[in-house]
């Protein structure tokens, strides 16, 4: 259960004892060969493998007898000759159960004890119980963070003089959190076949690094990759997008930072506040500023009448994100899970609730965007510390916000920037407006652009289809103040003030 290192001084430690078997539980078997390799030199003694391809050899060398597949004759002649003797088996055959083979292992077995001597066997399967009592057992994880960090930088290295990689160390870091959950080989392979693809390596491509990832597990209930477009553009919120800044650096922070400080990722938002004021858009943004995949969780889905199910297709879930993690994980108005519950079932609020817990506990690196619009149907216990990391409250945009949103939409749709004068004029009659309005707005003067060409569309124009738009906030006042009341106790805005407080 361990990493390169801790694996490989548990490997030492029992062959300085002489135990008679090791078992290396792992699927990969190069770098388990590396690892014997390095032990043998460190510990300065001989050791002898065998595999089906190499026959016998010594570590990283070239073959030095063929023995026809059949190593087993050749292992009892070395161990009974040399006291000491340590001999790996680098492919093994059935030894999960009971047959021929696993009988002549448990022989080999009882005479490296005889003899001092120790057998190695490599293998990703589980081990026969009578195999597996004379020995012990160590599992090498697949690579960790800094030794994908280290694979890594040695692969920009052997091809940064050839190709252009332009990937800085902060680039590699990102990479290597991504890259979580492939083994060694495949690390090469993903990197090598995106090299060959775009021909050279930058920035962008570290994204789709992951897209790889999210086709290699089967897919989960519930869970769905949302792919986000590159140009996303979002106003406002300086806030959340400040906070989020901030966060970045630590969700992507070491192990070791990490640890050294007794502090571990950031595990979530809560986003609750008025419609169409960028809460669902808000997930897209995380995934897009953290350059990682999103993954919409429908937990609703998962509720099922029967007992026992839902739990069994949430552990479903649960694996595929540990798999595909880090990542963004998504849950779009989270109310709506409870709902699945009545007074005699809880069955909504007992799912969440694992999903809640499991997040809370889990080391993977998963972050979790919850949306909500009815903060009444919400239990108290969503609001614990601890279960967020912070709790936003997304208002009706203020001035500045709505000028951002006005030019953001105004050059996306229209292809021009507005002067200064009408700009000034459009946010004072869009007050009250979403960021859902705004852009209803433009997008319908730009609909008229499209028909009537661009100079159709008149600063005057947009004036008057100022008057087109009802705000949620002028038919529903109470929802909008109750909201408010809610947002100032219990959360962070999203928003940067606005001097004078927000007019809208
Ligand atoms: N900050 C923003 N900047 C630019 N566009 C935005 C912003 N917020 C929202 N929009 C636009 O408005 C649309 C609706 O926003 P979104 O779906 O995020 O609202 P919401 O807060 O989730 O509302 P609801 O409560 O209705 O689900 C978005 O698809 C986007 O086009
Ligand atoms: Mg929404």
């Amino acid at each position: 259960m361990g990493n390169y290192s801790t694996t490989k001084t548990e490997i030492k430690n029992y062959i300085f004892a002489r135990v008679p078997l090791i078992i290396i539980q792992s699927a990969e078997r190069a770098r388990v060969e590396r690892m014997i390799a390095e032990t043998a030199r460190e510990m300065r003694i001989e050791v002898t493998c065998y595999s089906d391809t190499k026959q016998i050899y010594r570590p990283g060398q070239d073959t030095i007898r063929d023995v026809e597949s059949d190593p087993i004759p050749f292992a009892m002649e070395l161990l009974r000759r040399k006291r000491g003797t340590t001999f790996v088996l680098a492919d093994v055959r059935r030894v999960s159960e009971e047959n021929l083979y696993s009988r002549e292992i448990v022989n080999l077995l009882y005479l490296a004890a005889e003899m001092g001597g120790t057998v190695i066997l490599i293998t990703p399967d589980p081990v026969w119980a009578r195999i597996a009592r004379m020995g012990m057992l160590t599992r090498l994880d697949l690579p960790d963070m800094d030794e994908r960090t280290a694979e890594i930088r040695e692969f920009v290295r052997r091809y940064g003089s050839r190709y252009s990689i332009a990937w800085d160390e902060n680039d590699i870091q990102r990479a290597s959190a991504l890259l979580r959950g492939f083994t060694e080989i495949q690390i090469d392979n993903i990197l090598s076949s995106a090299l060959v693809e775009n021909g050279a390596l930058d920035r962008r491509h570290i994204y789709e690094l992951t897209s790889q990832k999210s086709r290699m597990y089967e897919a989960a209930a519930g869970v769905q990759e949302v792919r986000v477009s590159g140009d996303l553009r979002i106003s406002g919120l300086d806030n959340l997008k400040q906070w989020l800044a901030e966060k970045k650096r630590i969700f992507f922070a070491s192990e070791e930072e990490l640890a050294a400080r007794g502090l571990q990722t950031p595990k979530g938002i809560l986003l609750a506040g008025i419609p169409g004021c960028g809460k669902s858009f808000s997930a897209r943004m995380v995934a897009r500023e953290w350059e990682l995949p999103l993954f919409k969780f429908d937990i609703g889905s998962i509720y099922d009448k029967w007992v026992g199910e839902s739990e069994h297709r949430m552990a479903d879930a649960l694996q595929f994100i540990d798999n595909v993690a880090p990542c963004i994980v998504w849950i779009d108005e989270i109310e709506k899970a409870l709902s699945v519950s009545d007074s005699s079932n809880d069955t909504g609020q007992r799912v969440l609730g694992q999903f809640l817990f499991w997040l809370q506990e889990s080391s993977s690196r998963v972050f979790l965007v919850a949306t909500a619009n009815d903060i009444r149907k919400l239990p108290p216990e969503l609001f614990r510390k601890g279960r967020f990391s912070e709790m936003f409250f997304v208002d009706l945009p203020t001035a500045v916000e709505r000028a951002e949103a006005i030019t953001q939409y105004m050059e996306q749709c229209l292809h021009r920037t507005p002067d200064a004068g009408s700009l000034q004029e459009l946010v004072g009659r869009t007050k009250g407006f979403s960021y859902a309005d705004i852009e209803y707005m433009v997008k319908e003067a730009a609909q008229k652009a499209l028909l009537y060409g661009d100079d159709a569309v008149s600063s005057d124009m947009l004036l008057e289809l100022t008057e087109k738009v009802i705000p949620f906030a002028d038919t529903n006042p109470d929802v909008v103040s109750q909201l408010r009341s809610w947002g100032n106790s219990r959360a962070a805005a999203a928003s940067l003030p606005e001097k004078g407080g927000n007019e809208a």
